[in-house]
């Protein structure tokens, strides 16, 4: 397959459960990838040797870092043809038990990091004409879960601003989406699961809570964010696309 040939990508969360089949199925399409991922995720990799993948060290919710993924990524490749803004944090607790640092740490890794890398993208691709802009969205994208106070409203915020820019930057053939992904079975969720009380009981309900009985491999929510990075999905702009079991269906 070469959907993606020629065209350079930025990942975040690249090294993570869903970063990582990102990256894979990029490369396997074409695609010159630039994989970020905080500083120490990606200190411990040993080098891909791969000459289409780039890793860099970063934090995405500051913008000196996100200027030098940006740097790197178009000394690498050339300028920057499609994002994909995938890093993300959960705190879960409810609003009267969040502290105001966490509440910061999760709208930052959620949402400022994908506004601080459209802004960066988005000169280069007004001035081609042409751009991909996905976000890894929630099923707390679009409705409220227990417990997850900051999360939902940092997934919330998210879809909106993918929105907003759907609309800002349409007439320059830029095109912004996001995917609403119910539960994936990554890292994430084991976090997740490890700070209930009974981890065993909890994943037996998040799975009955999606209509499929399941949760999702990662490779089925990267096929989703590769489909809206694509030319397939070309009249597809400022849309959601739920990629969630039937969670939302309900
Ligand atoms: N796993 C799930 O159940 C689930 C469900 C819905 C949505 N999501 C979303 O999917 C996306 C990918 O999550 P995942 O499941 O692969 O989780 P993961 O924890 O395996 O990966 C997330 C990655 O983001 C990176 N990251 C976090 N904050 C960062 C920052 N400030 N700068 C740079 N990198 C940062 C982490 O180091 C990590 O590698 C996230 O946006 C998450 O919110 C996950």
């Amino acid at each position: 397959m070469s959907e993606f040939a020629g065209k350079t990508v930025v990942v975040s969360g690249a090294y993570g459960g869903v970063g990582v089949a990102v990256v894979s199925k990029l490369l396997a399409s074409g695609a010159n990838v630039c994989a970020t991922d905080l500083e120490s995720v990606v200190a411990g990799r040993a080098p891909s040797g791969n000459s289409r993948l780039v890793a860099v060290g970063g934090d995405v919710t500051r913008s000196a870092d996100v200027d030098r993924i940006f740097a790197a990524a178009e000394d690498a490749f050339g300028e920057v043809d499609i994002l994909i803004s995938n890093a993300g944090y959960i705190v879960s607790k409810s609003v009267h038990d969040t502290s105001e640092e966490e509440w910061d740490q999760v709208l930052n890794a959620n949402a400022k990091s994908l506004f601080l890398m459209a802004r960066r993208a988005l000169p280069s691709m007004m001035r081609r004409k042409s751009g991909a802009i996905v976000a890894t969205g929630s099923i707390s994208s679009v409705v409220g879960l227990p417990e997850q106070a900051a999360y939902c409203a940092a997934k919330g915020a998210l879809l909106q601003l993918v929105r907003q820019m759907a609309v800002d930057y349409a007439a320059r053939n830029i095109r912004v989406n996001a995917v609403g992904a119910g539960s994936i079975n990554t890292p994430f969720l084991t976090r997740y699961l490890d700070g209930m009380d009974d981890p065993s009981a909890a994943e037996m309900a998040i799975k009955a809570a999606h209509p499929l009985g399941r949760w999702a491999e990662p490779s089925e929510i990267a096929d989703a964010i590769c489909y809206l990075a694509s030319p397939a999905s070309s009249f597809i702009t400022g849309q959601i696309l739920m990629a969630d079991g039937g969670y939302s269906a309900r």
